[in-house]
C-alpha cells in the first residue's frame, strides 16, 4: 500500500530582540530607504543572551509536537537543517534531541544552505514513503547573526535569526508531497561562503583579523541564480504534479529578497495575494525562512484542507529545492496504518523500539537524578582526599 506524508504539527520561534533598519543606519553606511527598496526588509530578529540555534530549534520543535499532539519519544527521526550549529562537533541535532527528551531517536543535521529545510522535508518523505519511519521532525534553524560581519553593509542588512519546525507523519490518505525537485550547482560554491574556520583554512590570526569567519557573498550572482531557479523549479514541480499555477493556493518562497520573490511570482503568473511574504519582519532567516513562513501562513488561515502549496527555496552551495504539497485534513490516520495494515513483524519492531526508547529515557533520567544526589557526597569525599596537612610554621623566635 502506498504511504503518503502529512504535516501534522508546526511551530516557529523568533527571538524577542528586533533590529530595525534605523538601528542599522547607526551601525553602517546605509539607509532604511535603500534596504526597503532593494530588499523589502524593515526589521530582523537577533538572538539574546542564552539563545542559540539549539534553543530556538527546541522551542519551535516543542510547539510543532504540541500541535501534532505527539510526545518527543514517539518520533522516529529528527532532521535539523542548519548552517549555523552551536558547535562544529557534535551535531546540533543530538543536542536538540536530548533537550526534547527524545533520547534514542536518531538525529542528524543537514547542511544545504538556505535550502536545508526543503532537503529535509524531501528526505523525511522518503523515510515515510519507504515504510521505514512514521513520524519525522524536520527543523530549519539558523543564527546567521553570528556569521555576519556587522561592518559589511552589503550583507549585514539582509539576515536575521529564527527557527521553524514541522512534524511529518505517515498517512493513508493521498496527498502531502506530490512532486519535488532538489538541485545543486557546485560550480558557484564560492558565491556565498564563509572563507575560514573549516579544514581548508583552520582558525588562525588571519581569520580573526580579516573576519574570514563571516559571510562573503556575490550578491548579484546569487540574485541572478535565485530568480532563475525559483521560477524554473516551481514551474517544473507544478507540472510534475499534473497541475497548473492556477491550482496552487499559495506560493511559499524562501524569504531572501522581496524583489526576487516578486520577480518569480510574476514569471509564474502568481498574483502577490497568493504569495506568502514576511521578509519585512524577519529578513532572511536562511533555512528557517520557509518553515517560519509556512507556520505564519497556517496561523493566518491562508492554507486550508485540500489546498495545493508550492514551497521553493535556494541558497549557498548553490542549492535549490521545490515541492508541491497537498494539504490534507488535519486529522491523522497513522494509528490506523499501525494497527491494521502493518505486517506483524514491523508492528512488533515498532513497539519494541518504543519500549527500548522509553527504557533508555528512564535510565538517563534516573542517572541524572542519582548524579545530582551524589554531588554533595562526592564534593565532600573529594575535599577529604585532597586535604593536605598544613605545613607547620617555623617557631616564632622572640627578638631580644
Ligand atoms: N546600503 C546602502 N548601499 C548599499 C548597501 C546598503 N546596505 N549595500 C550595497 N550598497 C550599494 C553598493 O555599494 C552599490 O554602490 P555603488 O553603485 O556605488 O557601487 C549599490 O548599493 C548597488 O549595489 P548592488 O550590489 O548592485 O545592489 P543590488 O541592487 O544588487 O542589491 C543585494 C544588493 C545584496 C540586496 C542583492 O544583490 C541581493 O539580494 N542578492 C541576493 C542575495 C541573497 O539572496 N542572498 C542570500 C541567499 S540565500
Amino acid at each position: 500500500m502506498q504511504r503518503y506524508s502529512r504535516i501534522t504539527g508546526w511551530g516557529m520561534y523568533v527571538p524577542e530582540r528586533r533590529l530595525t533598519n534605523f538601528d542599522l543606519e547607526k551601525m553602517v553606511d546605509t539607509s532604511d530607504k535603500w534596504i526597503v527598496e532593494r530588499t523589502g526588509i524593515r526589521e530582523r530578529r537577533i538572538i539574546g543572551p542564552g539563545e542559540t540555534t539549539r534553543t530556538m530549534a527546541v522551542a519551535a520543535s516543542r510547539r510543532a509536537l504540541e500541535v501534532a499532539g505527539i510526545e518527543p519519544i514517539d518520533l522516529d527521526l529528527i532532521i535539523a537543517a542548519t548552517s549555523s550549529p552551536d558547535h562544529l562537533l557534535p551535531t546540533v541535532a543530538t543536542q536538540i534531541q536530548a533537550d526534547l527528551g527524545a533520547v534514542g531517536v536518531p538525529a542528524f543535521a543537514l547542511v544545504a544552505g538556505c535550502t536545508g529545510f526543503m532537503y529535509g522535508l524531501v528526505v523525511a518523505h522518503q523515510f515515510i514513503a519507504s515504510g521505514a519511519y512514521d513520524r519525522v521532525l524536520v527543523i530549519g534553524a539558523e543564527t546567521i547573526s553570528k556569521a555576519v560581519n556587522w561592518e559589511d553593509r552589503t550583507t549585514c542588512v539582509l539576515f536575521g535569526d529564527g527557527a521553524g519546525a514541522v512534524v511529518v507523519e505517515a498517512s493513508q490518505t493521498p496527498g502531502g508531497l506530490m512532486s519535488f525537485e532538489l538541485g545543486a550547482d557546485g560550480r558557484d560554491w564560492d558565491a556565498l561562503m564563509i572563507p575560514a574556520g573549516g579544514v581548508a583554512h583552520p582558525p588562525d590570526m588571519e581569520m580573526i583579523e580579516k573576519k574570514l569567519y563571516t559571510i562573503r557573498m556575490n550578491g548579484r550572482a546569487v540574485f541572478r541564480f535565485a530568480t532563475r531557479v525559483m521560477t524554473e523549479a516551481s514551474r517544473r514541480v507544478i507540472t510534475q504534479a499534473g497541475l497548473t499555477p492556477d491550482d496552487i493556493a499559495l506560493l511559499i518562497p524562501h524569504q531572501a529578497n522581496l524583489r526576487i520573490i516578486e520577480y518569480a511570482a510574476k514569471k509564474l503568473g502568481f498574483p502577490m495575494d497568493r504569495v506568502m511574504v514576511n521578509i519585512d519582519r524577519y529578513g532572511n532567516t536562511s533555512t528557517a525562512s520557509i518553515p517560519i513562513a509556512l507556520v505564519e501562513a497556517l496561523e493566518q488561515g491562508r492554507i486550508k484542507p485540500g489546498d495545493n502549496v508550492v514551497m521553493v527555496g535556494f541558497g549557498a552551495g548553490l542549492t535549490w529545492g521545490a515541492v508541491v504539497w497537498h494539504w490534507q485534513p488535519v486529522e491523522t490516520d497513522t494509528a490506523a496504518i499501525l494497527v491494521e495494515d502493518w505486517p506483524i513483524p514491523q508492528r512488533l519492531q515498532s513497539s519494541l523500539r518504543r519500549v527500548r526508547t522509553q527504557a533508555w529515557n528512564a535510565r538517563v533520567a534516573l542517572s541524572e537524578k542519582a548524579t545530582l544526589a551524589l554531588i554533595p557526597l562526592y564534593t565532600w569525599t573529594h575535599r577529604l582526599k585532597k586535604k593536605v596537612p598544613r605545613p607547620s610554621l617555623p617557631p616564632i623566635v622572640k627578638k631580644k
